[in-house]
């Protein structure tokens, strides 16, 4: 049975005869174990203030030996920092932008006899002078967070763990991919980043390690980020009850927390404090075809060739570890690649980019006329031992070196190392392994007291040993690999896949889930991992279509290809002992629905890269679960999701709803938030009469909404649209490279609030940035005999692809006559009965037109 916090230290109180004792900062002899802290040495609780100042943007206050500074640097952030040895912890980060860090806004002091704090624009920060417990609430009351009653900090030597109350109603979100459920609540997690081949729904740690969460209670959402890259652990109610924790095993206290109410704000927040995910390069939203490995370069070639014959739309290529030369990052095996600028530049002409990967190890190969070696040797950029000599470990290529990320001179030099690549033509790059993984030592990665140096503005400069650089070395390995495409090629948007990474390494790269399975349940996991990876900065993410290990079968590999479709990165990609998995391995009929939904997904590039263009600039994700969009799906507001699992959002008007158990033939249920919603693939509206209420499962959850009963359906991934939507999606193409003819296409589905946009730039430059894109408004209104839709004009100078406009207005019932508002001319839709759609093209002037339907009765 579960401990109640609250309870628990109510006893030790009274065992230890603390109750009324005025004792501040001062040795316990009894606490609750922190999770994963084996060896307790002294236990150190903050316990009464013992004074305090006000300082700009907030207050400091002591307790004996220790100080806690709590800070606001935006109405809606806060900062908290605590140290023990009369100091506070460095003042430096990894995952923080400096801007961020150092803002600052004007904070009111609000001191009374019992607690001591301040209140900004938007919060009150209370902290009680006999306990030193933290409380925030915003300014109606309602409580934000608020640090356990008992000992809500302590310190185990250099270990610390910080509790907080936990509301029964309350959920949490985040911490990147980790498996299993989307509400971590009840769970605990360790966060070391790990080469995690082969993990399970049950896996914990894995490869990443983004120590943001966010909590919502009764409708309230916050947001924590705990900064600090040392293995740091989180507890969400496993512990006790009434109680969540996060700590480390050392490193700075020093935690950030974001203020909602609502999760997208605190999203957005977090995108401010961590930066947003750049624009990525349109083709990166393309198909990738993926395996470890293609080799040699005919059977690439055979690749490429296939996809084109089959008319797969496709745009990259993957080149794994055996295009290289006894897997030696950064080289080329001549024998089986004898033409390999070549076979790049053969390849564009099909339309399809090379991703290579180049792993962090660099071969341990002296005197061997290897230069990434020899150049690093001359540099110093490899970690050491604490003898000084160079760490060895061995990884593919055998006996290798590890640069040292955390040196900005060591960054730069491992991106001078992508110059013949990038030379050669190759688009994106894709860094692997750099949690980092070892294969022979114990713990399989670096020992811990392997040092690092850092030299990074912001921090001093200092040597420091792996347990505090091991969570962001894959981050700055990314970082390094980022920054130096962008110096190669500086008009040119990098794309890089990293497979570990810390808090902000959305900044640097995309990533992937790893070495998943091909099973259902893997299928069925990839779902809540990127919903949370999304949840946690990184919106531009995708889990091995088909999964990795083993080989799915056919229907499987077909039903992953649908939800891959809908996942922000598309990439199918097959271990090294894995049967085939290209799209054509199963037959015609296979090959057919799979063909069918990577088509769909080229139509949707308008709507995706509008959606992508969105998440650079509000960090709110590409894939989003309901509470996102509709925090008030449910009557007490707990978040949808919990009673709709695996239902997604693609952007936020498309809802996926592929169910949990896709391998299972039965009928299962699909809540549909609030508003009215449209069948995607028929045009129609989901109205009363097509209600099938499940009256078996009733409405447990006071859904505010409806709910619809699905039969599986092979060939069918039921996809929803929301009413007062408008989808902006292109004909086919087989490339992004491709220009698509005809019309610009906008599916109206009529609705409350109907508005839709699209965002198009060349798909590759930072042009962008000095106006050369264009953005287009659009929206609706239904009028008594039909329906106005309102095309905004042209902003910004690139010019589209298009000439003429295709409109279809979706649930229609019947055919109508379009007139352009200011002209006299009218024009007689077409209308799809089988998809309920009513369309008609004309003309796009750029200067915006008002389009007013009447359908004819
Ligand atoms: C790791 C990666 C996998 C890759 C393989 C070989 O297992 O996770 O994606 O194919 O290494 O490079």
């Amino acid at each position: 049975m579960k401990k109640q916090y609250t309870l628990f230290f109510a006893l030790v109180f009274l065992a230890t005869g603390f109750f009324g004792v005025e004792a501040p900062c001062e040795v316990a002899t009894s606490a609750p174990s922190a999770a994963k802290i084996s060896t307790v040495p002294e236990l150190i609780v903050l316990r009464a203030v013992t004074g305090s100042k006000q300082i700009g943007n907030g207050v400091e206050i002591r307790s004996e030996n220790a100080v806690m500074q709590v800070t606001a640097l935006r109405d809606d952030v806060l900062r908290v920092r605590v140290g023990i040895q009369g100091q506070l912890p460095e003042d430096a980060s990894w995952a923080v932008l400096p801007t961020a860090r150092t803002a600052s806004v004007r904070v009111f002091a609000e001191e009374d006899s019992a607690s001591v704090g301040f209140r900004t624009g938007a919060l009150r920060i209370k902290v009680d002078r006999s306990t030193m417990r933290l409380r925030i609430t915003d300014l109606k009351g309602t409580l934000i967070q608020e640090d356990a009653i008992g000992h809500p900090v302590e310190f185990h030597g250099s270990a610390f763990r910080v509790y907080k109350t936990m509301a029964v109603d309350e959920h949490f979100f985040g911490l990147g991919d980790k498996p299993g459920s989307l509400d971590r609540r009840d769970h605990s997690y360790s966060l070391w980043n790990t080469d995690s081949f082969g993990f399970q729904e049950s896996t914990d740690p894995i490869y990443k390690s983004i120590p943001f969460f966010l909590t919502s209670r009764g409708g309230t959402a916050a947001g924590v980020l705990l900064d600090n890259t040392w293995r740091t652990s989180f507890d969400f109610g496993r512990e006790y009850s009434d109680a969540y924790s996060f700590g480390s095993e050392g490193g700075p206290l020093d935690y950030y927390i974001l203020y909602g109410p609502d999760a997208k704000h605190v999203l957005s927040t977090y995108a401010w404090l961590t930066g947003p995910t750049p624009l990525p390069p349109l083709w990166s939203f393309g198909f990738q075809q993926s395996r470890y490995s293609y080799h040699p370069e005919s059977e690439v070639r055979k690749i490429a060739d296939r996809l084109r014959a089959d008319r797969i739309p496709a745009d990259a290529l993957y080149l794994d570890i055996d295009y290289q030369d006894h897997y030696r990052p950064f080289t080329v095996d001549q024998v089986q690649f004898p033409h390999f600028a070549q076979m790049i530049e053969d390849l564009r002409k099909q339309n399809l980019r090379v991703v290579a990967i180049t792993d962090l190890h660099i071969a341990h190969l002296p005197d061997a006329n290897y230069t990434p070696y020899d150049s690093g040797m001359t540099g110093d950029h490899f970690v050491k031992k604490p003898d000084s000599s160079v760490y060895i470990g061995k990884v593919w290529p055998g006996p290798s070196v590890f640069p040292d990320f955390t040196r900005e001179s060591t960054r730069k030099w491992w991106g001078s190392l992508y110059a013949d690549f990038v030379h050669d033509g190759i688009a994106g790059f894709w860094n692997d392994m750099n949690e980092p993984s070892i294969f022979d030592t114990p713990n399989k990665t670096m020992p811990d007291n392997v040092q690092h140096r850092i030299d990074e503005p912001g921090f001093r400069p200092r040597t420091t040993t792996h347990l505090e650089i091991h969570d962001v070395y894959g981050m700055e390995n990314s970082r390094a690999t980022y920054d130096g495409l962008l110096a190669l090629t500086p008009n040119q948007r990098p794309f890089v896949l990293t497979r570990a990474s810390y808090a902000g390494g959305q900044r640097y790269a995309a990533t992937w889930t790893g070495d998943n399975s091909s099973t259902w349940n893997h299928l069925r996991l990839t779902t809540p991992m990127l919903l949370n990876l999304g949840l946690s900065g990184f919106g531009m993410s995708g889990a091995d279509v088909g999964g990795f290990v083993g080989s799915p079968g056919a229907e499987l590999l077909t039903k992953w290809i649908e939800l891959g479709t809908f996942q922000p990165i598309d990439r199918d990609h097959a271990s090294d002992t894995s049967a085939n998995q290209e799209v054509w391995v199963d037959g015609a009929e296979q090959e057919d629905i799979r063909r069918r939904y990577i088509e769909e997904r080229y139509k949707l590039l308008p709507y995706l890269y509008t959606t992508a263009e969105e998440m650079s600039r509000t960090g709110l994700p590409i894939v989003r679960p309901l509470f996102l969009e509709f925090p008030d799906a449910t009557a007490d507001k707990h978040p949808i999701d919990l009673d709709a699992p695996n239902e997604f959002l693609f952007g936020a008007n498309m809802l996926i709803a592929p169910g949990i158990y896709p391998e299972k033939p039965d009928t299962y249920p699909v809540r549909l938030p609030s508003v009215d919603w449209y069948n995607y693939w028929t045009g129609e509206k989901i109205g009363e009469n097509m209600l099938t209420a499940d009256s078996s499962t009733g409405n447990p959850s006071g859904l505010v909404g409806r709910q619809i009963t699905i039969k599986p359906q092979l060939d069918v991934l039921p996809v929803f649209v929301r009413e007062g939507s408008i989808l902006p999606m292109q004909p086919l193409t087989q490339s992004t490279i491709e220009t698509p003819k005809g019309p610009l296409t906008l599916r109206v589905y009529p609705g409350k609030n109907c508005t839709g946009s699209i965002y198009l730039d060349d798909g590759l430059s930072f042009a962008y940035k000095n106006g050369d894109f264009l953005r287009m408004a659009f929206s609706c209104v239904e009028t008594p005999k039909g329906i106005t839709v309102h095309v905004g004009p042209h902003q910004g100078s690139y010019v589209p692809w298009w000439t003429s406009l295709r409109v279809e207005v979706y649930g229609s019932t019947t055919a109508g006559k379009a007139v352009v508002a200011g002209s006299a001319q009218t024009v007689q839709t077409s209308f799809d009965a089988p998809h309920h759609v009513a369309a008609f093209t004309l003309p796009d002037s750029g200067q915006g037109e008002d389009l007013q339907i009447e359908w004819i009765r």
